[in-house]
């Protein structure tokens, strides 16, 4: 089994570590599940996870966070994580991504994590970026973001070796995608419009016999991004991503965050280096995971955790029992 670069045996440990964080997230927002709550789950997952991280033996630095720090959040963009004792990692939070579906109750709500190497992750403002993305399988160029969708929807189903009529899209469900959807439907192809969570529909691309989408297509949050593409790079896959700043001040905020050239169109490895571990935790139900499921006395989570430097997946099924415990879920 190939060691981590710079990390060794401990990210062994915290490939396993990373997912208490997750579960913490998770259950802490599943019992704000379906209350119409917005920023209450959200602050829920935030806080549960900043009290994990601290328990990580790690100098941790938040890299892709809950915002800036002068807006006083926890988990900002620069702020220290762990006990101050381990490797020096960056870390990547979304500690709920699909906050509106979690308030809703819908399906897909996760709580999600990304730990590299220092200098693994790219320090992606909070703005939009348009993002393409495959599963694994598919020889290395196949789809590229300067392509139009129909061009990259039939060379995919060439080498899929199915008519583009085969082809699933997976796109946020949002007027900006309108002339996107149109040219998709034009081709051929179907489209899994999803109301929210982008992560997921990225992951989703890496197993298309189960969940229908081969391809990821459309702008969502560029922090999604940088944690779907650790995502890939840990299964396989391909993906690109381009910031697409809506004002100047966004792109005063890249260039300060030391993105020089705002029109880079940056590839996964790029974005998430080869030494990433990535852990979601299911929030509500969902394709990729089940969501926290409460029974009495116990909650029962489900996590992916993965790692780039060996390409292993693990699903790990946890339950915790509440009562008469530390476990301070
Ligand atoms: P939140 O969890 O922050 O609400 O993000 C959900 C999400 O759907 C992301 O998955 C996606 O990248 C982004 O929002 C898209 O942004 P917008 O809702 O502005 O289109």
């Amino acid at each position: 089994m190939a060691e981590v670069k710079g990390t060794g045996l401990l990210d062994r440990v915290l490939s396993i570590e990373i997912a208490r964080v997750t579960e913490a997230a998770a259950i802490a927002a599943a019992r704000l599940r379906g209350r119409g709550d917005v920023k209450g789950a959200d602050g829920a997952a935030v806080d549960a996870m900043r009290r994990e991280l601290a328990k990580l033996s790690i100098r941790g630095r938040v890299v892709i966070g809950e915002g800036e720090m002068d807006e006083a959040p926890m988990l900002y963009i620069g702020e220290e994580v762990g006990t101050g004792e381990g490797p020096r990692v960056d870390i990547a939070v979304d500690p709920l991504e699909g906050t509106t579906i979690c308030a809703k109750a819908m399906p897909n709500a996760l709580a999600v994590l990304a730990i590299s190497a220092e200098g693994g992750l790219l320090h992606a403002p909070d703005m939009y970026m348009n993002k393409i993305a495959v599963g694994p399988g598919y020889p290395e160029g196949i789809v590229d973001l300067d392509r139009s969708a129909k061009d990259n929807l039939e060379a995919l189903a060439k080498a899929k070796g199915v008519p583009v009529s085969e082809i699933t899209a997976c796109i946020l469900d949002r007027p900006r995608h309108s002339d996107l959807i149109a040219e998709v439907r034009k081709s051929g192809a179907g489209i899994q419009l999803i109301p929210d969570g982008d992560i997921a529909g990225v992951i989703w691309t890496t197993d298309p016999a189960k969940t229908n989408v081969d391809i990821y297509l459309g702008s969502g949050g560029a922090p999604e991004g940088v944690l779907a593409a650790a995502a890939l790079r840990c299964i396989g896959g391909q993906m690109q991503g381009r910031l697409m700043p809506l004002k100047d001040e966004e792109k005063k905020r890249a260039k300060e965050m030391g993105i020089d050239d705002i029109n880079r169109k940056f590839s996964m490895a790029e974005m998430a280096s080869a030494d990433v571990i990535f852990s979601a935790t299911g929030v509500t139900d969902g394709s990729l995971l089940d969501g926290v499921h409460f029974r009495q006395g116990f909650a029962e989570t489900e996590t992916v955790v993965m790692r780039a430097a060996t390409g292993t997946v693990r699903r790990i099924k946890t339950t915790f029992r509440m009562i008469g415990t530390k476990a301070g879920l």
